[in-house]
């Protein structure tokens, strides 16, 4: 892939983050909603920290991407990718805590626990997985209940102890157990994969797509999921935190089992050409209709931030 490809990809995602940064600051207001008692100030202070402070907002884009390639209903795609964001974002207050990766920068500010405390910072991360689970099954979300209900289940499962929180778990495991290859992959499939390829997914469902369609965006999620993670440990190892807006040189330090790190980084590099081109080919069927999916693909391979 040339790399100048990478710049008109780029300026996409940036022109896409538009109404997903409004609906999330409306989403985030301090006024609480039919049912609420009281949205506390310092908890949607919290909250607004950890989830307006200038993400790359892939996640969004991959929903809203998936939904178009099926012509769904960009309103309803967009309230779906707002509310995998907040999981993203919940997932990344926690991930810093002290009890797990102990980061005091994310996206180039102070952390959540560091910004506020760590309670406050779990209980944000607490209020942002139940807002997600709000935001699909709200009727304000106009879908049939069957497709809110679906999008519910499959969020659950990318997100909980099957998916995102248990890979969470084996990754910590993992600093004492140093699994094989295929442990690091799967566990990775798990933390960082559920949820990127429930991205993917999701478009299909909010369009009401064929359960083949569905299953094969799910295949291009999970293999852009992984190299989402293998890019991610690749800076990890040779950008610097300016550049990320996060710290970096923490996993060695760590003794985190990667698979930069069992197998190096140009296997890494080929590695994730080879997820490219099995992404590509998920996505063959769909032409020119997939041009930008296909672009995410790449630019997940090759980002630099
Ligand atoms: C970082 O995700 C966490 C991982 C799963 C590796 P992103 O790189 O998408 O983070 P933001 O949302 O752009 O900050
Ligand atoms: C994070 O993986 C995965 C989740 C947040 C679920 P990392 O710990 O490698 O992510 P960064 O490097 O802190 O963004
Ligand atoms: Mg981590
Ligand atoms: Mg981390
Ligand atoms: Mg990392």
């Amino acid at each position: 892939m040339a790399k100048d490809d990478q710049i008109p990809f780029e300026a996409a995602l940036l022109a896409s983050t538009g109404p997903i940064e409004a609906l999330l600051r409306r989403l985030l207001d301090d006024r609480p909603l039919s049912g609420e008692i009281a949205r506390p100030q310092r908890l949607m202070e919290a909250m607004r920290h950890g989830v307006l402070n200038g993400g790359k907002r892939l996640r969004p884009f991959l929903v809203m991407e998936s939904a178009a390639l099926f012509s769904a209903d960009g309103e309803a795609a967009l309230r779906v990718a707002a509310a995998l964001e907040c999981v993203h974002c919940y997932s990344l207050i926690h991930d810093d805590l002290p009890a797990m990766d102990d980061d005091d920068l994310r996206r180039g500010q102070p952390t959540v626990h560091k910004a506020f405390d760590e309670a406050t910072a779990i209980l944000a991360g607490d209020a942002l997985l139940a807002l997600a689970f709000d935001i699909i099954a709200d009727e304000a979300t106009m879908l049939p209940a069957e497709r809110r209900a679906a999008l519910v289940l499959a969020l659950a499962r990318a997100a909980g102890a099957g998916g995102m929180v248990g890979g969470q778990m084996l990754d910590l495991e993992a600093e004492r157990i140093q699994p094989e290859e295929a442990g690091i992959i799967r566990l990775q499939a798990m933390k960082t994969g559920a949820l990127i390829r429930f991205a993917c997914e999701a478009g299909a469902i909010v369009a009401g797509a064929p359960a083949a369609d569905r299953e094969r965006l799910a295949e291009f999620g999970s293999a852009i999921g992984l190299a989402f993670q293998l890019a991610d440990d690749l800076l990890d190892l040779t950008a610097d935190a300016r550049q990320m807006g996060k710290a970096t040189g923490k996993d060695a330090a760590a003794g985190k089992a990667t698979l930069v790190a069992l197998h190096g980084a140009n296997w890494a590099r080929n590695q994730l050409q080879g997820l490219v081109d099995q992404a590509h080919a998920l996505l063959c069927p769909y032409g020119e209709d997939a041009v930008l999916l296909k672009q995410a693909a790449e630019f997940v391979a090759a980002r630099n931030s």
